[in-house]
């Protein structure tokens, strides 16, 4: 398996590329379209065939590039079924699995909290797990649950049910990162993460989600009517 984080500056995105050798088949990650021209040329250097572009839910802080990348390369747009779009090709289950190439296997998941229809992925290799938890659990933080039909009731159950009963030492990649982290894991984020450890109890964790002062994203109005369309090129 080949796979790349990468990182867009605005946003603080990570979009992540995960291939299989073997076949050279590719799938991108909550891609963003102010990083389409870099993304297509790692591509194309790297001799990949782009077959699925995959968003964890519809975001709020930047456009996805989705549609782009099927304009350009001809993959599948791929996401939560719950988030009812028309124009994705593949629209996720809880548990369903995308196949990538011949030899990798990604389970989608429902993990709602951070928006209602949210979903993250996993990998399993061997023993060991790669979380790609998109917004819902992020490092030392979690999403924030106060547009976009998040509910911190929601988000509590998915992190402690979901990710935190995952083994210890699954990496987690979130979608984003503000302070130049990239890369976590569940037993890490258990004891250190500082809105939600492995022993808080939810009303706690209610009461902290809602003490938050976050700006309203700036890009909110144009991402999500655009993200509704798989961020529609012109
Ligand atoms: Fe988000």
């Amino acid at each position: 398996m080949l796979f790349k984080q990468l990182f867009e500056n605005e946003s603080s995105t990570y979009t992540y590329l995960v291939s299989c050798q073997e076949k050279r088949e590719a799938i991108l990650i909550d891609p963003v379209l102010e990083t389409l021209d870099r993304d297509i040329d790692i591509i194309k250097k790297l001799n990949l065939k782009l077959t699925y572009a995959v968003d964890t839910h519809i975001h709020a802080d930047h456009v996805t590039s989705a549609s782009a990348l099927r304009e350009i390369l001809g993959c599948k747009v791929a996401g939560p079924a719950n988030d009812n779009l028309k124009c994705r090709d593949i629209n996720f289950k809880d548990s369903d699995n995308l196949i990538v190439g011949n030899t990798i296997k990604i389970k989608a998941i429902h993990t709602p909290g951070h928006t209602d229809a949210h979903f993250s992925y996993i990998i399993n290799m061997g023993k060991k797990k790669i979380l790609f938890s998109g917004d819902a659990l992020l490092i030392n933080t979690c999403g924030r649950t106060d547009f976009q039909s998040g509910s911190s009731k929601e988000l509590y159950n998915t992190i402690k049910n979901i990710f935190y009963t995952m083994p210890d030492d699954t990496k987690v990649f979130p979608a984003h990162d503000y302070n130049k982290n990239n890369l976590t894991t569940i037993v890490r984020q258990k004891s250190e993460n500082q809105l939600i450890s492995g022993s808080i109890d939810l009303e706690n964790f209610i009461l902290k989600m809602k003490s938050l002062k976050l700006d309203r994203p700036k890009k909110i109005d144009i991402a999500v009517p655009r993200n509704m369309e798989c961020g529609f090129i012109n």
